[in-house]
């Protein structure tokens, strides 16, 4: 039997018929869409890696039943990027050393994303390391990306403040 729902991700709306409904948001993306950007470290719910924002808010996509999903927006680390301009958040990752070998790095990105949207990230590292704590990093280099979140945090806000002085001159 198959089951079609409607996606949009990234910004584009695709109408997708799933063969099987016990398929995973996380299998979709990577097998069915060729969008391999979102890992699958456990695949049970306990690393981060598969992290994409669903309607905004951060979920691990291993666990989210793509049938759930009709009318949903999903946004992927392929989704953060315009152009060459990378979001506040990836180039933070870059600048603050947030990564080793990487694989756990799109899902600690939009983890971060994630945190910084609902106002939770603010400048405090502890708060910051509490908010992140879904995500492992099997390298260890959650000094960067507790320094990453501090950062893109503080720029962002600084962008925001810079927006509404521009709109109130
Ligand atoms: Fe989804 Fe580990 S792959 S939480
Ligand atoms: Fe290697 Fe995090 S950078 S698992």
């Amino acid at each position: 039997m198959s089951l079609s729902i409607s996606l949009t991700i990234n910004g584009s709306t695709r109408d997708i018929a799933l063969d099987d409904p016990r398929v995973t948001l996380l299998d979709l993306l990577r097998d069915r869409l060729d969008m391999p950007g979102t890992k699958k470290g456990c695949d049970r719910g306990q690393c981060g890696a598969c992290t994409v924002l669903l309607d905004g808010k951060r979920v691990n996509s291993c666990l989210t039943l793509a049938a759930t999903l009709d009318g949903a927006q999903v946004t992927t680390i392929e989704g953060l990027a315009r152009g060459d301009d990378l979001h506040p958040v990836q180039a933070a990752f870059i600048d603050t050393d947030g990564f080793q070998c990487g694989f756990c790095t799109p899902g600690q990105i939009m983890s971060a994303v994630g945190l910084i949207s609902e106002g939770l990230a603010g400048d405090d590292p502890e708060r910051i390391r509490e908010g992140m704590s879904g995500n492992i990093c099997r390298c260890a280099a959650y000094h960067g990306i507790t320094l990453a979140v501090q950062q893109a945090s503080r720029r962002m806000a600084e962008a925001e403040a810079d927006d509404r002085e521009g709109d109130a001159a």
